[in-house]
């Protein structure tokens, strides 16, 4: 069957990525490890260029935003608070037959004829309870159990026996089974009904495919199972199945119940291994933010609204690692936790809250949490733009309420329209998610503050001195608003009704005193995402065919000067004239305290104009005799030449380095 499309341009770009060093699996040389990448070289300053552009346009280009760098192990109480223990799980549906686990939101729909296996000895049980129970039935004599329950009884009867002809297996072959089985198994083991139940199995067959196939896979499960003999039969035997996520789609054998599964890799701190001393590696960085919050606060000088910004590693044990590196266990996250003032606060100071608006422009001290979260979602945008990729590559999903996590306003998805993307059904690629811009309101500093008994409020001048000012209606109104919201979050998290009504009208009367828990908003992006992004983004190639009728497909990676791994690559037209080599390790001297310079002397100048093309170096200096100063006019002059259109122009060496630095800043 031909490759679809879209797999053979990632098939290509994971190919690419190893032959150039930018990615490599983890472990390769002993089989490697799912859900774990290397970057090799280029792959490396890519990386470290992307994680600088974000901390820079995050924190250094702002007043409002400072850094922070936590460990990856932190007290195990932070993901009690967070809810990560409890319920951050995907769930997990597993097939009884290969016990390989996929995520259940994962699972490609299936349509088709599903057959149902129960094994020979189960069939011949039930039939012989329902003939005693129709005995019994008999013998009551009451006309409603006549009309009414022994039809549906004969049929159960009828129906089994069918299905036990069926099997192929003769009464007498039934009941030395039976007998065999209660001798292993006598009616008080709870194995008994546990390998009744376990030896049942589901198959799904598209249209047309003869059963044989799912009999054999039933047979194989029972053999599994340690039973013996499987013949085709349940209520009902077969079944019409369309678009069900119930089946896998490798094998078509129906998967078990959905159960939760934790997310967390977990680990011991201490040489004991034991229950108190269990950690986890951070599933996020954000948590590390709202923990120092009141650290950052003290030592930064900053006032709400402001950020902390953090990049960092995080772990998570997913389900079904894919899509190369889109989905690991092991990556990256640049997290910023914006934190601002609840509207109430921003209204009792300024008046009104801003309403919503498309393009909020600079931020104002009357902006709400809408207008703070499309401010950062048009940020993010623009941040993306600054790298290459083009709004035309996005797409956005703003999340469903039923999507929403229970303590957050709004969260809108940032997504890259990468090979893998799917469509929908108007045919556009839909794209997958970059970054998730989430409104979490005061959830994560107020969980913090119940769990640690840390006060996580802050007090603001500003709105203790409007306060006073409000008239008696207005501090009403906006007391009762907080109040509401305080109550409505205590009672989610569980905190007893009057307790909560206590703690809300307390949280409520610190209005008045300047007093008041942050919102936040949170940019959430993941580095390695975003690198295949890049990638994919600039994954370039052309056929040409010679006079002789050979082609030959060259890439070439049309990064964005700021990402690009290589900034420059420096050639002496020929590696054998030592003045040509001095000259251009000249130039390599003098630009390498400012960018990642590559220095390339072997092979003919095409060839090293290929090689750098493929690693989207944009642009090759290259020194040449009129560099030295065959033509006078030209002495200490070099050629530029640009990667994705192959011109070159000529340039002074003493203007090479801003003429760079213009381009990769
Ligand atoms: N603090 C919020 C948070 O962690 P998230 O949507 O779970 O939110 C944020 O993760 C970003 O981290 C995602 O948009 C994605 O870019 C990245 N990310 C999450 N899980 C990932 C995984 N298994 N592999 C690679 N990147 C991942």
């Amino acid at each position: 069957m031909a490759e679809p499309k879209e797999n053979l341009q990632m098939e290509k770009i994971v190919s690419l990525c190893k032959r150039r060093g930018f990615v490599f699996q983890s472990s390769e040389i002993y089989g490697g490890i799912n859900g774990f990448w290397d970057y090799g070289p280029l792959g490396a300053e890519l990386k470290r260029n992307v994680k600088e552009l974000w901390w820079n346009a995050m924190t250094r280009q702002r007043d409002d935003v400072a850094g922070l760098e936590a460990t990856i192990i932190m007290s195990p109480q932070i993901w009690k608070a967070s809810g990560h223990v409890d319920t951050f799980a995907d769930l997990m549906v597993e097939d009884p037959l290969t016990n390989k686990r996929f995520r259940a939101d994962q699972i490609e729909p299936q349509s088709g004829t599903a057959y149902h296996f129960l094994q020979a000895i189960e069939a011949s049980v039930a039939l012989r309870n329902l003939r005693s129970e129709r005995e019994r039935d008999l013998a009551i004599n009451t006309p409603m159990l006549k009309t009414d329950w022994l039809p549906k009884l004969d049929s159960m009867i009828a129906e089994i026996e069918a299905v036990i002809a069926d099997s192929g297996f003769s009464a007498h072959d039934l009941e030395k089974i039976e007998e065999n089985y209660q001798r292993n198994y006598p009616q008080e083991d709870p194995r008994s009904r546990g390998i009744f139940q376990n030896a049942r199995i589901s198959i799904l067959l598209p249209d047309g495919k003869p059963i044989q196939s799912a009999k054999k896979l039933a047979v194989e499960y029972a053999k599994k199972q340690g039973v013996i003999g499987v013949p085709y039969f349940a209520s009902p035997p077969t079944q019409k199945i369309e678009n069900s996520q119930e089946y896998n789609p490798e094998n078509g054998v129906k998967f078990n119940l959905p159960r939760p599964f934790n997310l967390m890799l977990q680990t011991y701190v201490g040489p004991i291994q034991s229950e108190e001393n269990i950690a986890y590696l951070r599933p996020e960085t954000a948590q590390a933010i709202f923990a120092q919050f009141k650290n950052v606060l003290e030592t930064s000088r900053q006032r709400v609204p402001f950020g902390i910004a953090q990049v960092g590693k995080a772990f998570r044990n997913e389900v079904t690692p894919r899509n190369f590196t889109f989905r690991s266990r092991e990556f990256e996250q640049m997290e910023l936790e914006f934190f601002i003032k609840p509207d109430e606060v921003v209204e009792a100071i300024s008046g009104s809250v801003a309403p919503p608006q498309d393009a909020p422009g600079e931020p104002q001290p009357n902006w709400g949490w809408q207008a703070w979260h499309q401010y950062w979602v048009e940020e993010r945008v623009r941040f993306y733009e600054g790298i290459g990729l083009d709004r035309s590559t996005l797409g956005f999903h703003r999340q469903t309420p039923a999507e929403l996590a229970h303590y957050a306003r709004a969260c809108t998805d940032i997504l890259f329209k990468f090979p893998f993307s799917k469509r929908d059904e108007n045919g556009n690629v839909t794209g997958d998610e970059l970054e998730g811009i989430a409104a979490r309101s005061d959830f994560d500093l107020s969980q913090h503050q119940r769990f640690s008994g840390k006060p996580m409020g802050v007090f603001d001048e500003e709105l203790r001195a409007a306060w006073a000012k409000l008239p008696k209606e207005k501090q009403d109104e906006f007391r009762n608003r907080y109040y509401e919201n305080r109550k409505r979050y205590l009672e989610k998290s569980g905190v007893e009704s009057e307790t909560a009504q206590k703690q809300a009208t307390e949280d409520a009367n610190g209005l008045a005193k300047g007093q008041y828990i942050p919102h936040v908003i949170e940019p959430s992006a993941g580095v390695d995402r975003l690198i295949l992004a890049l990638i994919a983004n600039a994954y370039s190639e052309i056929t040409e065919t010679d006079d002789k009728g050979k082609s030959e497909t060259r890439v070439t990676m049309k990064f964005h000067p700021r990402v690009a791994p290589i900034k420059v690559s420096v050639l002496p037209l020929l590696k054998n004239k030592p003045e040509l080599v001095k000259k251009a390790q000249e130039v390599r001297g003098l630009l390498r305290p400012w960018m990642n310079v590559f220095y390339d002397e072997a092979g003919s100048i095409g060839r090293r104009y290929a090689r750098q093309d493929e690693a989207g170096t944009p642009f090759c200096v290259t020194i040449d005799f009129d560099t030295l100063g065959e033509k006078p006019e030209l002495l200490d002059t070099v050629t530029i030449r640009h990667r994705d259109d192959g011109k070159q122009e000529r340039l002074k060496i003493c203007e090479l380095l801003e003429f760079l630095l213009s381009k990769i800043r």
